[in-house]
C-alpha cells in the first residue's frame, strides 16, 4: 500500500494555523497509518513525505519538515522495533540535509532485521529521476560488459529502482481531494487500483484505512485479461 499524504497546509489554513501546525498535525496521521496497517498485516507501506519538487516550498517550511521528521525518527525508534517494523527510504538519499541522513541511517540499521512490515518514506523522492538513474545505471553496467541488452526485461530494469525488490503497490491512496500522481511511484503504479478522498492528511486515520481497504476489497483487478 501506498500514500500520497497530502493536504497538511489546506488544514492548517482552515483553522487559522500557519502551515507547520499542518505538518505536526500529519504526523499523528503517519502513527496511525503505520500502526493500523501493521495491525491487519500489511506488508510494505509506503509513504510519500517529500518530493524533489518540494524543495520549492519556502525554505523555512522545507527546514520545519526536515527537522519534524528528525523528531518523527527520534520518537519513532522504540515502536518500530516493538512492532518488528523495518524502515527503508525511497528517493535521493544523498541530497538530504546531512544530519536527517545520520537519523535515517541509525533508524535503517537498528530495524534492518525486523520482518513485520516495510515501511517506505519516500524522501527527496522524484518518480521520473528514479527511472532515469535506473536507467544510467542499466547504461553503465551494459558498458562494462556485466548486462546483456537483450537480457534487459522489465523485472530486471525494476532492481535498478529504489523499490529493488519489493512488489508493486496493490492500492494507492491520495488524500486532500487532488487527483494526480505528483511524480510518485511512476513505474511501480502500473497496476495499482486508486482510492482518491477528500479528507485532508492530518483528518486521515484509522476508520478511513480501513474503509479505503474495505473499498479495494470491492474491486475486480483485470490486469488487461
Ligand atoms: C502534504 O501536505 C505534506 C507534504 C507535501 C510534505 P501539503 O503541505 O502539500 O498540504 P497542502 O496540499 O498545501 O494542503
Ligand atoms: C505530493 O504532494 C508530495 C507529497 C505528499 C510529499 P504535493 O502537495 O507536493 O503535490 P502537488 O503540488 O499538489 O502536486
Ligand atoms: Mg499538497
Amino acid at each position: 500500500m501506498a500514500i500520497i499524504m497530502d493536504g497538511n497546509g489546506r488544514w492548517a489554513r482552515a483553522r487559522g494555523l500557519p502551515r507547520v501546525m499542518g505538518h505536526r498535525a500529519g504526523i499523528k496521521s503517519v502513527r496511525a497509518a503505520v500502526e493500523q496497517a501493521r495491525e491487519v498485516g500489511i506488508g510494505v507501506l509506503t509513504l510519500y513525505a517529500f518530493s524533489v519538487e518540494n524543495w520549492k516550498r519556502p525554505s523555512d517550511e522545507v527546514g520545519t519538515l526536515m527537522r519534524l521528521l528528525n523528531e518523527y525518527l527520534r520518537r519513532e525508534l522504540l515502536n518500530l522495533m516493538k512492532n518488528e517494523i523495518r524502515l527503508n527510504v525511497l528517493g535521493d538519499f544523498q541530497g538530504l540535509p546531512e544530519q536527517v541522513q545520520g537519523h535515517l541511517s541509525q533508524v535503517m540499521a537498528k530495524t534492518r532485521d525486523n520482518k513485520k512490515m516495510l515501511l517506505n518514506l519516500a524522501l527527496n523522492y522524484g518518480g521520473r529521476s528514479e527511472i532515469l538513474n535506473a536507467a544510467k545505471q542499466v547504461a553503465e553496467q551494459v558498458k562494462e560488459g556485466k548486462l546483456k541488452l537483450s537480457n534487459l526485461d522489465e523485472l530486471t530494469f525494476s532492481r535498478f529502482l529504489y523499490t529493488n525488490g519489493q512488489p508493486d503497490p496493490d492500492l494507492l491512496i491520495r488524500t486532500s481531494g487532488e487527483q494526480r500522481i505528483s511524480n510518485f511511484l511512476l513505474w511501480q503504479i502500473s497496476y495499482a487500483e486508486l482510492y482518491l478522498t477528500p479528507k485532508l492528511w492530518p483528518d486521515f486515520g484509522k476508520g478511513d484505512l480501513m474503509e479505503a481497504l474495505r473499498d479495494y476489497q470491492r474491486r475486480e483487478r483485470r490486469f488487461g485479461a
